[in-house]
């Protein structure tokens, strides 16, 4: 007689602000249930163990590396991914979230399979410190790598976003998107 492999768990967990029920395998990562269950893609799957930060979400409001978390560790605990971020921000005020605001406004992505790791962590940190040096912000962003900006408009468009949470004018951008005077 054979045995039959235990059930998948079950278990409830708070996704983007809304309760979801789900059932993984005991061995998927959070990574896994997001992109493969929850059809939540904006969570990008680089390196997958631990290295890249591209995986990053925010559990309980810290971020934390979806591919070195297991899925049934997140039960009654709040999730909450790129998708999320945005749309709590537009459902409350109408708009982006201020880092996605100085992110686009700074020009601080090219290729973009970074930017939700980077957008979470730096809305993780404005949350907890909303003056953050030039160096704290190196520091909350040392596990999210990028390979194309070389940072310098990554660290700009969250000291501008922090800027402008706190009511004042941001710096100039040193790179702009506005259009230029031709050249005579
Ligand atoms: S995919 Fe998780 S750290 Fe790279
Ligand atoms: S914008 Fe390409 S990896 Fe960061």
């Amino acid at each position: 007689m054979t045995s039959r492999p235990a059930p998948d768990p079950v278990f409830a967990f708070e996704l983007n602000g809304e309760t979801v029920t789900v059932s993984a395998p005991a061995h998927h990562t959070l990574l896994e249930l997001l992109r493969y269950r929850q059809g939540l893609t904006g969570t990008k799957q680089g390196c997958d163990k631990g290295d890249c930060g591209a995986c990053t979400v925010l559990l309980d409001g810290s971020p934390v590396l979806s591919c070195l978390t297991l899925a049934v560790t997140v039960a009654g605990r709040a999730v909450t991914t790129i998708e999320g971020l945005g749309a709590e921000h537009r459902r409350a005020e109408g708009r982006p979230h201020p880092v996605q605001e100085a992110f686009d406004r700074s020009g601080a992505l090219q290729c973009g399979f970074c930017q939700p790791g980077m957008l979470l962590s730096s809305a993780a940190l404005l949350r907890k410190n909303p003056s953050p040096t030039a160096d704290e912000v190196r520091a909350a962003l040392s596990g999210n790598l990028c390979r194309c900006t070389g940072y310098a408009q990554i660290i700009e468009a969250v000291l501008r976003a922090a800027a402008v949470e706190r009511g004042e004018d941001p710096p100039a951008p040193a790179w702009s998107i506005e259009p230029r005077d031709e050249e005579p």
